[in-house]
C-alpha cells in the first residue's frame, strides 16, 4: 500500500484506538506521532513495549518505528506543533448512569487549542455521544488564539480487539463526518491508500452511526441468545436456526452466533451511553434497554445451567478455561468469564483458570482463584468444566484426557465449542446454549 500523499498526523491516547489508528496510519505512509499522558507507557513505548496484546500490533509498531514515519510523545504540544491533522483517541469511561465521562476529551480540546497556531483538522475518534463535536469546537474556540484556524471532524471507528489491524486495513466502511470541504479533502487524502468505500456526512450523523452499528450489533447477538433460550426450551437447535436465519442476506450470518453473553469494553458501555443519550434526548430507547437486559439474563442463565449440572455447588472445583471477553486479546474488561466466576465464587466453589493471554491482567483484578499453567492442570481432579471463551485451542482440547482427568465427566459451554453428540459418545455430560 502506498500513499500519495505524506500527511502529519498526531494521534492523542494511546490506548487500544489510538495505538492501532497510529500504527496504521504510519504503515500507510503517514508522519504520525502517538501522543499519551501516562509518561510510564510513553517511556515503555519508546523502548519497544506495547502495553496490549493485539496479534500484529507490536511488529507494525517496531517496523514503523524504525522506519522513523511513528514517534511517541507525553507533550500534546509537540503533536500540535508537528501535525496538521490532530486524532482524538483518549477513553471515555461510563459514569455510574451509563453516560460516557467526555472530561478527558474535553482537557485535550483545551490543550489543543492553546498549542494551536496555524489551520488543524481536529478529528474525534473515540466513540462519543450526539454533539460532542459542538462541544469540542465550542471548548476549542475558546482557548485558541484569535488567528488560529481550525475544522472538526469525527471519523469513529469500527475496530474489533484481536482483528483491529486488519479491520483497520481493509474496512467495510470508513465514515467521515465533517463540515467543511477543507476537512473533507485532507481526510480523503488520509485515508486513500486504504482500500475502502468512504461515506461522508455531517459530523453528528457520524457520531450517531458509531452508536447505530455497535448497538445493532449487540441486539443481533441478543436476538439469537433469546432464540436460544427458546431452543432450549423446545429442543429445537441453535445452530441449525442461526445458519438458516443469517443465509437470509437481509439478516447476515456475522453476530449470530449464541453465547453465555457479550462483553468488552465496547458493547456494554456503549449500549448504555447510548440508552442515556436517548433519555437526554427525550426518547425511550425501549429496544436498546431490552438488549441490554436480555444480556444479563442470559449469563445469570448460564449459571443456572451450571448449577443444573453440578447440582450443589459449594465446595466443589470448577475449571474455567477462558478469561478474556472473547479471544486473541487479554483485554478482560467486563469479561462474561469474569463475571461467570465472581457468580460461581459467591456459591462457594473453589475455581482454577487458564486463559492463553489474559492470566496476568486477570491476576491484578480476580483473587482467590487458582491460575494455572495450562488446560489440563486446570481440568485435573475439577467436578466441571466451563468454559467461558472461545479460542480455538480450547476447541482443540484432547477431549479423551479431559474427560480422564476430570472428577466427574462435566461439561458446560457457554460458547458452543463441542458437538453434542460427539461429546455424549465420549462420555461426557455436556450442555450448552441451545442446543438441548
Ligand atoms: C466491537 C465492534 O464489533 C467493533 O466494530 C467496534 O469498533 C468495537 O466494539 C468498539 O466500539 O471499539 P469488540 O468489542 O472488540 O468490537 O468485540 P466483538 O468482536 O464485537 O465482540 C463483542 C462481544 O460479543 C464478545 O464478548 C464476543 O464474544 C460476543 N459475541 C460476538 C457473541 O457472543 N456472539 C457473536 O456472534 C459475536
Amino acid at each position: 500500500m502506498k500513499s500519495t500523499t505524506k500527511e502529519k498526523i498526531a494521534v492523542i491516547g494511546s490506548g487500544y484506538v489510538g495505538l492501532v489508528t497510529g500504527a496504521c496510519f504510519a504503515e500507510i505512509g503517514h508522519q504520525v506521532i502517538c501522543i499519551d499522558n501516562n509518561e510510564e507507557k510513553v517511556a515503555n513505548l519508546k523502548q519497544g513495549k506495547i502495553p496490549i496484546y493485539e496479534p500484529g500490533l507490536s511488529p507494525l509498531i517496531l517496523k514503523n518505528v524504525k522506519r522513523k514515519r511513528l514517534i511517541f510523545s507525553d507533550s500534546v504540544k509537540e503533536g500540535v506543533k508537528n501535525s496538521k491533522a490532530i486524532f482524538i483517541a483518549v477513553g471515555t469511561p461510563p459514569r455510574a448512569k451509563g453516560e460516557a465521562d467526555l472530561s478527558a476529551i474535553e482537557d485535550v480540546a483545551e490543550e489543543v487549542a492553546k498549542y494551536m497556531d496555524s489551520y488543524k483538522l481536529i478529528i474525534q475518534k473515540s466513540t462519543v455521544p450526539i454533539a460532542t463535536g459542538d462541544w469540542v469546537e465550542s471548548t476549542v474556540r475558546m482557548f485558541k488564539k484569535k488567528h488560529a484556524k481550525f475544522d472538526i471532524a469525527s471519523n469513529p471507528e469500527f475496530l474489533r480487539e484481536g482483528s483491529a489491524i486488519s479491520d483497520f486495513m481493509n474496512p467495510d466502511r470508513i465514515v467521515i463526518g465533517v463540515e467543511t470541504k477543507r476537512a473533507r479533502e485532507i481526510l480523503s487524502r488520509i485515508y486513500k491508500p486504504i482500500k475502502g468505500k468512504m461515506i461522508f456526512t455531517d459530523v453528528k450523523s457520524a457520531e450517531l452511526i458509531k452508536h447505530a452499528s455497535n448497538s445493532f450489533l449487540a441486539m443481533k447477538i441478543s436476538f439469537i441468545n433469546s432464540l436460544s433460550r427458546i431452543c432450549d426450551a423446545s429442543g429445537a437447535n441453535i445452530d441449525k436456526v442461526s445458519q438458516g436465519l443469517g443465509m437470509d442476506k437481509r439478516i447476515g450470518k456475522d453476530f449470530l452466533k449464541a453465547s453465555l453473553g457479550y462483553g468488552g469494553f465496547c458493547f456494554p458501555k456503549d449500549l448504555a451511553a447510548f440508552i442515556n443519550i436517548c433519555e437526554r434526548l427525550g426518547y425511550n430507547p425501549e429496544l436498546l434497554k431490552a438488549t441490554a437486559k436480555v444480556n444479563e439474563q442470559q449469563k445469570e442463565f448460564f449459571l443456572r445451567k451450571i448449577k443444573k449440572a453440578l447440582w450443589n455447588i459449594s465446595g466443589k472445583k470448577i475449571a474455567v478455561l477462558g478469561l478474556s471477553f472473547k479471544p486473541n486479546t487479554d483485554d478482560i474488561r467486563l469479561s462474561p468469564a469474569i463475571n461467570i466466576i465472581r457468580m460461581l465464587k459467591r456459591e462457594g466453589a473453589k475455581i482454577a483458570v487458564f486463559d492463553p493471554k489474559a492470566m496476568e491482567k486477570a491476576r491484578q483484578e480476580l483473587s482467590g482463584v487458582d491460575y494455572c499453567d495450562n488446560a489440563y492442570e486446570a481440568i485435573k481432579d475439577a467436578d466441571c468444566l466451563v468454559l467461558a471463551t472461545d479460542w480455538p485451542q480450547f476447541g482443540r482440547l484432547d477431549l479423551k484426557r479431559v474427560k480422564r482427568l476430570l472428577k466427574r465427566p462435566i461439561v458446560v459451554d457457554g460458547r458452543n465449542m463441542f458437538d453434542p453428540a460427539n461429546m455424549e459418545k465420549l462420555g461426557f455430560r455436556y450442555s450448552s446454549i441451545g442446543r438441548s
